[in-house]
C-alpha cells in the first residue's frame, strides 16, 4: 500500500456556459475537479487550500473513514468549515472497499461545482470479480445554475425554502449539445471497437435523479457505491445524486457515433416550478468510423415520471456474495428505528427569516424526520463535542420513531404533523451495535422521493416497496442473503426501504437527504456512534490544524 497526495486549490475560475463567461468556485481550476485514484489499502492524503471567498469543506462521499471520522468533512458535524485563506489537510485510509466514489463540498450549494471521481482499484496483485476491462471511464452527470450557486441557496432559503431550480444538467462538467452555446464543448468518448469498457457513472447532480442511457448500448451492472454487485443486464441506468453504478460496455457496435444522454427522473411529476427537465447528452465516437455528429443516434429516454422504470432498476439490484468485501447481513439488531420523513412547514426564525415567502412572512417550507428538523451548530462541530465532552451543542433524543402513527401517504394531515420543530437531535448508539431502519417517506405535503444517504457506513438494503411498511408483512420480504449493499438509497415516493447496519465506527454520522435542497430545510439527522472497548475502537485525538469555528 501506498501514501496518495493531493494538493486542492478551491478557487474562482471563469468558464463559458450556456452563452456567457460565468464566474464558479472549482478545485484546481477544473470541472469537475481532479480525478482521484487509489489502491485498496492506500493512505490519501488532500491538502485543501481554501482560496475562495467562501467557508469550505471537501466530503469523501461514501469512503467508510474507519477510526479517521475528523476526515469525513461534512460542516459543523465533523468540522468547522475551512475558512477563506486557510486550509486543512484530509488524511485517511482507503480500506474495505473497491469501485467507485467520489468527493464534494459539504458546505452549502458549493458541491454544484465543486465536485471529482474518487476511484478504488484493487490492491496490486488482485483482480475484479469480471473481466479486465480495456479502459475505465467516469462518467460524472452535475447540474448547472446560470446564477451563483451560494445566491441561489441563501436566497431561496431566506424566502420560504424553495431555491430556484437549475439551468441545465452536464456530463463531465460540459452541458451538451441540446443547450444554447454548448455544442462545441460536447464531452466526446472515443471508442476502440471490440473493447470493454468500463463506465464509472456518478451523479452529481444537487436535485435530481437520472436515467442515462447509451443509444444501441447495453449495460452490465457490475458494482454500485463502491460494492460489487451481482451482474445485471440493462439497457437503462437510474442514479440518485450520491449514488455511483459501474457498468460494463462493450463496443459492439457498427463504426459511428453514439448519443449518450440523461435527463431527470421525478416521481412528482412537476416539471416547470420544481425541476429542469432538459437532456445533456455526450458522444460516443467509435475510432475509425464517421466523424459527423449529427448522424449519431440519440437514445430514447424514459419519461421524467417513469417510476416503474425506476422501481425495476433499484429493486433488481443485488450485491455479489463472492466479493472478498462481501459482508453477510448482520443478525439481531440492538436498535429498531423507524424514521418518518418529508416535507413540512415551519415558522420562521433566524438565520431563515423567511420575509417574502409564499405563504407570508412568518412560514417557510421545511423538512423533517420523525418530525424534527435537524440544525447544525454554529459554535463548534458536533464531533468535537463528542471528543470533548462539551454539552449543549446537541442532544441525545432523536427518538427512534415518529410522534403519530398515520397514513404516511396522503396529504392534508394535521398541522401538528407539519409543523416542525428545529433543532439538533442525534441518535446515540453502542459501538458494534447492529441499527435496523425503516425509511419511510411521507406525503404530507407533497409527495417526493428522498436519496438518503449514511456516512460512515454502507448499508444492506433489506427489501423496498411502495404506501406504508407494514412490518408483519413486509417483513417476510427481507433479503438476507444478497441484498445490496449502498450508502445511498432513493426511498420511492410515497414508499419505504429497511436498511441494516453495523456501527463500527466511532465518531458523529450524518444521515441526510442527498437532495441539497432539502438538506438546510432540515432533511437529516446523525448518529453519534460511542468508543469502543479498547484503544484501537477508539477516535483517535483531532488533527492538529483541525479548522476552528
Ligand atoms: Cu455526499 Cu453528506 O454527502
Amino acid at each position: 500500500a501506498k501514501v496518495v497526495e493531493h494538493t486542492f486549490h478551491v478557487g474562482n475560475i471563469t468558464t463559458r456556459k450556456m452563452c456567457q463567461e460565468r464566474t464558479i468556485i472549482a478545485v484546481n481550476g477544473s470541472l469537475p475537479g481532479p480525478t482521484i485514484l487509489v489502491n485498496e489499502g492506500d493512505t490519501l492524503i488532500v491538502h485543501v487550500l481554501n482560496k475562495s471567498p467562501y467557508d469550505v469543506t471537501i466530503h469523501w462521499h461514501g469512503i467508510f473513514q474507519l477510526f479517521s471520522g475528523w476526515a469525513d468533512g461534512p460542516e459543523f458535524a465533523t468540522q468547522c468549515p475551512i475558512k477563506p485563506g486557510h486550509k486543512y489537510t484530509y488524511k485517511f485510509k482507503v480500506t474495505k472497499q473497491e469501485g467507485t466514489l467520489w468527493w464534494h463540498a459539504h458546505t452549502s450549494y458549493m458541491r454544484a461545482t465543486v465536485y471529482g471521481a474518487l476511484i478504488i482499484r484493487p490492491r496490486i496483485g488482485r483482480k475484479y470479480p469480471f473481466p479486465k476491462p480495456y479502459r475505465e471511464v467516469p462518467i460524472m452527470i452535475g447540474e448547472w445554475w446560470n446564477a451563483n450557486v451560494m445566491d441561489v441557496e441563501r436566497i431561496g432559503m431566506s424566502t420560504g425554502g424553495v431555491p430556484n431550480i437549475s439551468d441545465a444538467y452536464s456530463i463531465n462538467g460540459r452541458l451538451g449539445d441540446l443547450y444554447p452555446c454548448s455544442k462545441k464543448h460536447t464531452y466526446k468518448l472515443k471508442v476502440t471497437p471490440g473493447k470493454t469498457y468500463l463506465l464509472r457513472i456518478i451523479n452529481a447532480a444537487l436535485n435530481s435523479q437520472h436515467f442515462f442511457k447509451i443509444a444501441n448500448h447495453k449495460f452490465t451492472i457490475v458494482a454500485i457505491d463502491a460494492s460489487y454487485a451481482e451482474p445485471y443486464r440493462t439497457s437503462v441506468v437510474v442514479i440518485a445524486p450520491g449514488q455511483t453504478v459501474d457498468v460494463l460496455m462493450e463496443t459492439n457496435q457498427p463504426m459511428a457515433d453514439y448519443y449518450m444522454a440523461a435527463r431527470p427522473y421525478n416521481s412528482a411529476a412537476v416539471a416547470g416550478p420544481f425541476s429542469d427537465d432538459t437532456t445533456t447528452t455526450g458522444i460516443v465516437h467509435y475510432i475509425g468510423g464517421p466523424t459527423k455528429n449529427s448522424t449519431a443516434k440519440m437514445p430514447i429516454l424514459p419519461a421524467l415520471n417513469d417510476t416503474a422504470t425506476a422501481h425495476k432498476f433499484y429493486t433488481n439490484l443485488t450485491g455479489l456474495t463472492t466479493s472478498r468485501f462481501f459482508v453477510p447481513v448482520p443478525r439481531h439488531p440492538d436498535e429498531k428505528m423507524f424514521i418518518t420523513f418529508g416535507l413540512g412547514i415551519s415558522v420562521c426564525g433566524t438565520p431563515n427569516g423567511c420575509i417574502n415567502s409564499p405563504f407570508g412572512p412568518m412560514i417557510s417550507f421545511a423538512a423533517s424526520m420523525n418530525n424534527h428538523s435537524f440544525e447544525l451548530p454554529t459554535s463548534t462541530s458536533m464531533l468535537e463535542a463528542f471528543a470533548n465532552g462539551v454539552k449543549g451543542v446537541y442532544t441525545e433524543d432523536f427518538p427512534d420513531h415518529p410522534p403519530l402513527k398515520f397514513d404516511y401517504t396522503k396529504a392534508n394531515l394535521s398541522s401538528s404533523l407539519w409543523m416542525t420543530e428545529k433543532n439538533t437531535r442525534v441518535k446515540k448508539v453502542k459501538f458494534n451495535s447492529i441499527v435496523e431502519i425503516v425509511l419511510q417517506n411521507t406525503a404530507l405535503l407533497t409527495p417526493e422521493n428522498h436519496p438518503m444517504h449514511l456516512h460512515g457506513f454502507n448499508f444492506h438494503v433489506l427489501a423496498q416497496g411502495f404506501g406504508n411498511y407494514n412490518n408483519n408483512k413486509d417483513r417476510k420480504k427481507f433479503n438476507f442473503f444478497n441484498p445490496q449493499e449502498r450508502n445511498t438509497i432513493a426511498v420511492p415516493t410515497g414508499g419505504w426501504v429497511v436498511i441494516r447496519f453495523r456501527a463500527n465506527n466511532p465518531g458523529v454520522w450524518m444521515m441526510h437527504c442527498h437532495l441539497d435542497v432539502h438538506m438546510p430545510l432540515g432533511l437529516a439527522m446523525a448518529f453519534v456512534v460511542e468508543n469502543g472497548p479498547t484503544l484501537s475502537t477508539r477516535l483517535p485525538p483531532p488533527p492538529a490544524d483541525l479548522p476552528r469555528c
